[in-house]
């Protein structure tokens, strides 16, 4: 298997195949499996993360869980289940309604149970190409941003583990260096579950591009060292007047961008753009477990009792977001889709 081979999730022989991302960088474990509740437990547990790759898997599993017989009452609840795992990412609920949509445009009993299953799968099979591709496109509309090679800082893990493709601020750190338009790339480790120092330092040696990791509390103090050119991240959800939901840290690098007159990027598809929500304050965010954070000491009664806030995601205002790179074009400031 060459280097960058690697891939988030995979439909095989009418099987989904991931990779554990939890066990990376250690292990490089795929899974396969066309049971949808086992799918819906590796999006929770994010073994699968990243939110156009659980917008895909979801998509797969939804339709998989058809592969037998088309159940209606089954399909309806899996759809329930599959929508429950994670709250914050758009492409979630995006992915599944255009699945769950293939049944609303049909009359299903016109069809033989293959023909409907191979409906739902294929158009699982179309939202992971559509990906795959709107990657492609963002990481070439975001190449215009280097007019010199640049030192890159990003935030959270956005590349091929997190897409169908080569990722969204991935892409255009990598279509950048192809490019000879990266010096050195900057990831914040990101806390509490180190998407940064396990998965984008995955990602970044595997495509031998020169980074160092930080602690995310350095940010401030690299930005002071006028080390960063330009900061990109990828998004979970965008509002409809740009104020985007992205990892926990990501609003604090907006600040510090700001701040420092360093731009602030956005990199995502149009499926992460959800129009329905007006701005930020309407995105709902994740709360995760407090043993994310205090997990790494032994639990005893004082770890028990210690309250922990631990969000998921943030909301950075869309005022401090210098521009969003899609697949179409880079929009600016005020935001308009
Ligand atoms: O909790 P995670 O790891 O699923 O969060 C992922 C992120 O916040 C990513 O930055 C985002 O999904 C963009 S992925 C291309």
């Amino acid at each position: 298997m060459n280097k960058t081979d690697y891939f988030s999730v995979k439909l095989v022989n009418n099987e989904l195949v991931f990779i554990d991302q939890t066990l990376l960088p250690f292990e490089e474990k795929y899974v396969t499996t066309s049971n949808y509740e086992r799918i819906a437990g590796a999006i929770e547990r994010l073994e699968i993360r990243g939110a156009p790759a659980i917008g895909i898997a979801a998509a797969y599993a939804l339709a998989l869980s058809q592969k037998e017989f088309f159940d209606p009452i089954l399909f309806q609840n899996v759809y329930t289940r599959l929508k429950s795992t994670r709250p914050t990412a758009v492409n979630l609920f995006w992915a599944l309604n255009r699945v769950k949509a293939i049944t609303d445009n049909y009359s299903t009993k016109d069809f033989l149970h293959n023909e409907i299953f191979n409906l739902l799968i294929n158009e699982a099979k179309v939202i992971h190409l559509e990906d795959e591709e709107m990657c492609r496109l963002i990481g070439i509309n975001g190449l215009s941003l280097f007019t010199k090679k640049m030192n890159v800082l990003t935030h959270c893990n956005t590349g091929k583990l997190a897409t169908g493709g080569d990722g969204t601020a991935f892409s255009v750190i990598k279509s950048a260096f192809n490019n000879n338009l990266i010096n050195h790339v900057y990831a914040d480790e990101t806390r509490p579950l180190f998407q940064g120092s396990r998965l984008t330092a995955f990602e970044l040696h595997k495509n031998e591009i020169p980074f160092s990791v930080l602690p995310d509390s350095a940010a401030a103090s690299l930005f002071s060292s006028g080390k960063i050119d330009i900061v990109i991240t990828g998004a979970d959800r965008i509002s409809r007047n740009g104020d985007t939901a992205n990892k926990i840290g990501t609003y604090n690098l907006a600040v510090l961008a700001n701040y420092h007159a360093v731009p602030f990027y956005i990199a995502a598809p149009s499926s992460t753009i959800d129009l329905a929500c007006n701005n930020g304050s309407e995105i709902p965010i994740e709360q995760r477990n407090k043993n994310e954070v205090l997990g790494i000491f032994p639990e005893n009664e004082l770890t028990k009792s210690i309250a922990v806030y631990n969000p998921s995601f943030d909301i950075t205002p869309s005022n401090l977001i210098t521009g969003i790179i899609t697949e179409k074009r880079i929009f600016n400031f005020p935001y308009s889709f």
